[in-house]
């Protein structure tokens, strides 16, 4: 697997995120990194809502449409306000499986200038330990050049 470009997709999702509305960029945005990044089997956003989150846009298979806060790796991550990056699902307490295909993960929070918890960021592969620190480091602002174009 070739190491991504997070410069270049800095530069390309920053010209992605210049127009339309929140919804409009939630969806260009997990479709832009879906086919960037390399085995990836589920990507997308889930929101706060009433005190849980939501999935929002995302590519890949059906999920689970809500997680209480502190539940699995998204609701940990949202409850932490810190990423997660997880090697082996199967060996996180709590984890829930939407997708089978799913064994490791990368949850980002997205905090917003306020520092308001809007929801998380989460990617998922069906390969073990497929996120290093440089994939922290890039997708975490990544989600943040994301968090800006909102505001
Ligand atoms: N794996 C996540 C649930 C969301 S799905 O994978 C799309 C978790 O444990 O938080």
């Amino acid at each position: 697997m070739s190491s991504p470009n997070y410069k270049l997709m800095y530069q390309q999702a920053k010209e992605l995120l210049t127009l339309g509305d929140a919804v409009a960029k939630a969806a260009n945005f997990s479709a832009f990194l879906y086919h960037e990044l390399e085995d990836i089997n589920w990507l997308g956003f889930y929101y706060v809502k009433d005190g849980q989150l939501m999935v929002g846009p995302f590519q890949g298979k059906p999920a689970c449409i809500l997680i209480p806060i502190g539940k699995g790796v998204c609701g940990t991550a949202a409850e932490q306000r810190k990423t997660l990056r997880v090697a082996n699902v199967h060996q996180f307490g709590g984890h829930i499986a939407c997708d089978v295909d799913s064994r490791s993960e990368i949850v980002i929070p997205l905090i917003d200038k306020q520092q308001h918890l809007m929801g998380v960021l989460d990617i998922d592969s069906p390969s073990l330990d497929r996120f290093n620190e440089q994939d922290q480091r890039g997708l975490e602002q990544l989600a943040e050049l994301f968090v800006q174009s909102l505001e």
